[in-house]
């Protein structure tokens, strides 16, 4: 059987912890689309490829070798066999995802692996276009958001608990221009798809919000 739960939303919502811990929970597979990104942007950058060079991007796309493995409970990337889970999160690619991101036969071709890599599963995918583009028919489709100011208060917690110094009001600044330009993109805007179930995270915690996206699915799953 194949059942797509689709989970959409802003940068620092908390799609990614969420994710985990439902994916964990139900024992479904959980697809991070930004880490697949972000594979490609380490690619485009090791090979020196600019990011309109079309011919170059295609001949890599032709190319390239994605694979998620699962490895004591940890998500891990490989890109054309080389594990590169810690290098996909430097600040380099950081700094070039988004535009990367933006590039429509990059989209097209991440989305038809995407599309690939959940046939005949139970899966869990978390990005910006999964219940918009990529799986516009998922059983259960979900937009999870927080206000600016909670996801920059997330953000300011996590860098801090990690012993990173960082300012709030620059965080928060980040995100607000992050979420502007995420919005108003000509490729892919981050927009929720009609019929998603809107989920507001700022005033709840990790467990609630886990609750009650297992409680959404579950009940998706009963009438099934
Ligand atoms: O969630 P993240 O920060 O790892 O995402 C990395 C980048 O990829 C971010 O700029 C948004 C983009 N992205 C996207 O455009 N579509 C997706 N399905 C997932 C991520």
């Amino acid at each position: 059987m194949t059942f797509i739960v689709a989970i959409d939303g802003p940068a620092g919502a908390g799609k990614g912890t969420i994710t985990k811990q439902v994916s964990e929970k139900l024992g479904f597979i959980n697809i991070d689309t930004g880490a697949m990104y972000r594979c490609v942007t380490l690619e485009m950058l090791e090979k020196n490829i600019d990011f309109d060079d079309n011919e170059n991007i295609e001949k890599l796309l032709g190319e390239i070798k994605i694979d998620l493995k699962k490895k004591n409970g940890k998500d891990l990337f490989f890109l054309n066999g080389r594990d590169v889970t810690t290098e996909i999160r430097t600040k380099k690619i950081n700094e070039n995802v988004s535009q990367v991101s933006h590039i429509p036969i990059i989209r097209q071709n991440m989305s038809g692996l995407q599309r690939k890599m959940a046939i005949g599963k139970e899966v869990i995918m978390e990005g910006r276009d999964i219940g918009t583009n990529v799986f516009p028919d998922a059983d259960v489709k979900i937009y999870l958001d927080a206000t600016p100011e909670e996801r920059a208060n997330r953000r300011y917690k996590q860098n801090k608990e990690a012993g990173i110094e960082s300012n709030y009001d620059e965080i928060l600044e980040n995100i607000k221009f992050r979420d502007y330009n995420d919005k108003t993109s000509k490729v892919a805007p981050l927009k929720m798809a009609d019929d998603a179930i809107y989920l507001d995270s700022t005033n709840l915690n990790i467990d609630e919000v886990v609750e009650k996206v297992v409680s959404i699915i579950k009940d998706r799953l009963d009438r099934k």
